[in-house]
């Protein structure tokens, strides 16, 4: 018999038990199915999309059809796990606009949407989840605001970030949403709003007191070596790899000896 599929409330379950999430992205087929047999029950077809695939230098160009096409080869994968996909910069800026884009990304194949912010968009969460989708809160760093903020910096550190994360936290609670990302939060915080909500949070580079954890899958496989992120140690090597395979197989073909049948 087949494991059932995951869903809001398996996660919210694995929170009551103290069950760790382990979360990762996937942006097509075959990497959705390859985590979804290894039992990654939150999988999320990230605007990290923008860096890691398409080789933008930040979220902020992912536009809704990078995403739709992105969540279409992924939802093929029919995976086990709940299917999430960011609603990309600007797609949630009115309410309106908000539930027409995560009905989009739905209609793609997405169980679940994902965006950043607390206070200032809780108009919008209510209106997706009004729409019968289910949400997941994104809080700290925000990459979608990283020229605002002048780069990628740790949250929490000083007491109005501190008061303010918790507010955000608090407000997407009362939304309704499912879980929350908490990206780039100090461990203290991080660790004082997962015991302080009821829904899952997930880390990444938060620390470990989080109800789970999420990386990008292309920086755990060692796929990124111009990147350097304090907060991934990666497990595998996976660029040397490929490049060592590459190498190999073309100097066979330099040779005229063609040895890449089984
Ligand atoms: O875009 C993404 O991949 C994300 C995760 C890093 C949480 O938002």
């Amino acid at each position: 018999m087949n494991p059932p599929k995951i869903t809001t409330d398996t996660l919210r379950a694995m929170k009551t038990r103290g069950e760790k999430i382990a979360a990762l992205t996937a942006y097509d087929f075959p990497m959705t199915r390859l985590l979804d047999e290894a039992g990654i029950p939150l999988i999320l077809v990230g605007d990290s999309l923008g860096m890691v695939v398409l080789g933008y230098p930040d979220t902020t160009h992912v536009t809704m059809a990078d995403m739709e096409h992105h969540v279409r080869a992924a939802a093929r994968a029919h995976p086990r796990a709940l299917l999430a996909a960011d609603m990309p910069f600007r797609s949630y800026e009115t309410v309106k606009s908000a539930v027409e884009n995560a009905k989009r990304l739905v209609a793609a194949g997405a169980e679940a949407v994902k965006a950043e912010g607390g206070r200032a968009i809780t108009e919008q969460v209510r209106a997706i989840i009004g729409a019968g989708i289910p949400f997941c809160g994104h809080l700290g760093m925000l990459p979608q605001h990283v020229h605002e903020e002048g780069g990628y910096h740790i949250k929490g550190k000083i007491e109005p970030e501190h008061q303010s994360l918790l507010a955000d936290a608090d407000a997407l609670v009362a939304a309704g949403v499912f879980a929350i990302v908490l990206e780039l939060v100090t461990p203290p915080v991080a660790r004082e709003i997962t015991r302080h909500i009821s829904v899952p949070t997930i880390g990444i580079g938060a620390g470990s007191d989080c109800d789970g954890q999420i990386l990008v899958t292309p920086d755990l496989l060692g796929m990124l070596p111009w990147y350097n992120l304090k907060h991934v140690k990666p497990r595998l090597n996976a660029a040397e790899q490929i490049k060592a395979a590459v190498k190999d197989w073309s100097e066979n073909v330099g040779r005229g000896a063609l040895t890449n049948t089984r």
